[in-house]
């Protein structure tokens, strides 16, 4: 007997992962025990699975403490990992099963800013030249197609150079984004850009990942909204360009196949062109479907990444 092992023998790694969990039995509030149980008996069948060795268990906890390191009140680099491995997603699909006809949700992403200026219906978002001229319009709509007065529709993207305004030192603070609220019969319009695609944030530890795994970066073009009106639940929200890159490998997997939408080419001299357009544009029309239910109460600014 040399001290260094019990009198069994060595300890079989299971009995280590019931320890841990064990260890938990005590916490009061049964919902964060149920987490951090499940929490240590997948983390450890994880390591156990795939046989962990001491070096890339190091080289998992360099990443995570880059991350930490990169990680500030402009650049969140840890909701880029649960973008990037679709845990995202899947919260958002157990949050949100949106019933039959309603808009799907999808991620809010990290470069959502609130209190966007409030716009006149049909006025511009963005504040200097950033592309193809797009006049979005529609409606938002209950399940039972009635129009829904006075919702709040919080609108932003990115412009041609791939860019959304808190990533561009270049671009005035509200470039790109709005709030409009539609009318009383439901209609909203506004004048954007042809989203284009583009990489997410790849100069971190998740950019490394990417590039080790022979993963992009990159994402199909789109337009976020968000949708508030009382009675209803928040619908946050993208609607892709049918016609864009990357729609089948999406690098944050948030693409729905419900909120792909035709952005149609216009000339230069169509009659509908909206006001102060004299070039080639394109149209796109939207109707967004809400269901009932409680405001579940402000997005939250979860921190942006640029
Ligand atoms: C976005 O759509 O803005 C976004 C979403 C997830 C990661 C990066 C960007
Ligand atoms: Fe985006």
């Amino acid at each position: 007997m040399n001290g260094l092992m019990g009198a069994e023998g060595p300890v079989a790694p299971e009995k280590i992962t019931a320890q841990v969990i064990d260890r938990f039995e005590s916490t009061p509030d049964p919902r964060l025990r149920l987490i951090m149980q499940a929490l240590v008996r997948h983390l450890h069948a994880f390591v156990a699975e795939v046989e962990l060795t001491e070096a890339e268990w190091a080289a998992g906890i360099a990443a995570l403490t880059a991350t930490g390191q990169i990680t500030d009140e402009k650049r969140q680099e840890f909701i880029l990992w649960s973008d990037t491995l679709g845990i995202s997603m899947l919260v958002d699909a157990l949050a949100h099963l949106a019933p039959e006809g309603a808009t799907e949700s999808t991620v809010l992403g990290p470069f959502y800013v609130a209190d966007s200026p409030l716009r006149e219906y049909g006025a511009e978002i963005a504040e200097q030249e950033a592309g193809t001229p797009a006049w979005v319009h529609g409606r938002v709509l209950d399940l039972d197609g009635a129009p829904i007065a006075g919702a709040e529709l919080d609108i932003w993207q990115n412009g041609d150079n791939e860019l959304y305004a808190v990533q561009d030192p270049e671009a005035p603070d509200d470039h790109l984004r709005g709030r409009f609220l539609t009318d009383a019969e439901g209609r909203f319009a506004f004048r954007a850009v042809r989203p284009v695609p583009y990489p997410i944030p790849d100069d971190g530890p998740v950019g490394k990942m990417l590039e080790a795994t022979g993963r992009h970066p990159w994402r199909p073009a789109h337009i976020h909204i968000v949708v508030r009106a009382p009675g209803f639940k928040n619908l946050t929200t993208h609607i892709f360009d049918a016609a864009s890159d990357y729609l089948g490998d999406d690098a944050v997997f948030a693409v729905k196949p419900s909120l792909r939408r035709e952005f149609v080419a216009r000339d230069a001299d169509d009659p509908e062109r909206p006001v102060g357009v004299e070039e080639p544009w394109v149209s796109l029309d939207l109707d967004l479907v809400l269901a009932p239910g409680e405001d579940p109460g402000p997005v939250a600014d979860l921190g942006r990444t640029h």
